[in-house]
């Protein structure tokens, strides 16, 4: 406000000193004040998000027909998971406005953390690597120790943790509806404007269900018999499902992902080290460094690797499981030269070539789908 209009105003409301005139006098009312938060943009009509479906070949597959469930079946609508897109992109879900999910889930890395040890509001590093989301619907239990079942009973765990986004739920709903985009935002979804967890949580699975990757080069490859792959690309996917490597064994099927976790010989003692994935848990040895194993899908964009980003490139990985893996106590069979048999024994030592270590990386960077890292319906809308 430019100097002598505050002065006028002072002047003229607290003495109404004579000589006020009707032009230097301010408008009735206080000057609205400037908004506390910017509204997001969207679209007229909002985005497909219930016809973008997997191809009949993934819906039809009677492997990936066996995964999803258990809360994770919720109806995919246009307008629900456009509430979830702005819920999962907006700060105001955290206690001081500075956190959403996609801080820490970023599109461009299908949302995944470029860095290990990704920061939320408190500003200690979390100790795990945040994964990318995509193809949920066949993640039936979630995280790195697969803690939870159900993606609707993960979804506001974030939002409440003191490190990530530290809300208080029991003020979430009321923070919510007293934002104005929200109410309409609501009613579009649900029928009417009231703000509740579950529906919040429900709008949130709709979105990242909506996440489907099944557009990459791989996938153009399926139908064209690979002739869009160069030598290399082509050498690196002979190694990958043949049968010495294995790496299809445990990274399989159309989503190259297991819903069961493996121990693949990171450590000897993995609690020692710092994490016992699912041997937390359990307090079992056999599960000392159990971890879910991921989805390679996207593994280009998700860079570093493993449940703590351990791996910086996929040159580093390939060299891992070429050259480095660790005889743990437990570690899975198909780590050792015949591949069956008692877990424990002796890793394998593939000591692959460098023509088949390059060719590997190459292929892996094929999986990458760069629809769901760019397509306007899963981007920050603020
Ligand atoms: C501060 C960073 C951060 C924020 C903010 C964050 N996440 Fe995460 N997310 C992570 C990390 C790290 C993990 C892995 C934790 C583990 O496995 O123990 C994870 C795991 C997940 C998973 C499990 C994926 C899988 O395949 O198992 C889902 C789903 C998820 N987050 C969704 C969300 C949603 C929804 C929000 C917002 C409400 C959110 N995240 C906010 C870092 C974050
Ligand atoms: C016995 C099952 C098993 C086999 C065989 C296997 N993996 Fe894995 N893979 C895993 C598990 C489990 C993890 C996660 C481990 C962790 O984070 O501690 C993993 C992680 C990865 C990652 C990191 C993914 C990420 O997003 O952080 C890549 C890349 C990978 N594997 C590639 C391969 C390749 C290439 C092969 C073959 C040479 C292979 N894997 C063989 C189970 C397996």
């Amino acid at each position: 406000m430019p100097r002598y209009r505050l002065v006028s105003t002072l002047a003229c409301s607290l003495f109404l000193m004579a000589g006020c005139t009707r032009e230097n006098a301010l408008p009735e009312g206080p000057e609205p004040a400037p908004p506390a938060y910017s509204s997001p943009d969207l679209p007229d009509a909002p985005f497909g998000y219930a016809e973008m479906d997997f191809p009949e070949s993934w819906l039809n597959d009677p492997a990936l027909a066996l995964f999803g469930g258990f809360g994770s079946d919720v109806d995919i609508t246009n307008e629900g998971a456009t509430l979830g897109r702005v819920l999962f992109h907006d700060t105001r879900l955290s206690a001081d406005n500075s956190v959403s999910c996609g801080t820490c889930h970023k599109p461009a890395h299908a949302f995944a953390e470029p860095e290990a040890g990704s920061t939320g509001i408190s500003g200690s590093p979390l100790h795990r690597n945040t994964p990318g989301l995509f193809n949920l619907r066949y993640q039936r239990r979630l995280f790195w120790d697969l803690r939870t079942v159900g993606l609707q009973n993960q979804v506001l765990q974030p939002v409440g943790h003191p490190d990530e986004m530290g809300m208080d739920l029991g003020l979430l709903t009321e923070k919510l509806a007293a934002t104005s985009y929200y109410p309409p935002l609501f009613e579009d979804a649900f029928g009417d404007p009231e703000v509740t967890l579950d529906r919040i949580a429900d709008a949130l699975v709709q979105f990242l269900r909506s996440i489907r990757s099944y557009q990459s080069r791989y996938d153009a490859g399926l139908a064209q018999d690979f002739a869009n792959f160069t030598a290399s690309e082509m050498l690196g996917k002979e190694v990958f499902f043949r049968g010495d490597t294995r790496c299809n064994q445990c990274h399989s099927g159309l989503n190259f992902f297991s819903t069961q976790a493996f121990i693949n010989g990171l450590e000897l003692d993995y609690a020692a080290a710092g994490d016992g994935g699912i041997g937390d848990l359990t307090g079992l040895p056999q599960d000392d460094g159990r971890f879910k194993t991921v989805s390679l899908r996207n593994v280009g964009l998700t860079a570093p690797y493993m449940h703590d980003g351990r791996f910086s490139d996929l040159r580093a990985v390939v060299d891992f499981y070429s050259d480095n893996i660790v005889q743990h106590p437990y570690l899975d069979e198909r780590f050792s030269d015949n591949g069956i048999g008692p877990p424990g024994q002796v890793p394998y030592q593939l000591a692959l070539s460098e023509a088949e270590r390059e060719g590997l990386v190459a292929f892996l960077h094929t999986l990458s789908d760069t629809v769901i890292t760019s397509h306007p319906a899963f981007s920050s809308p603020f």
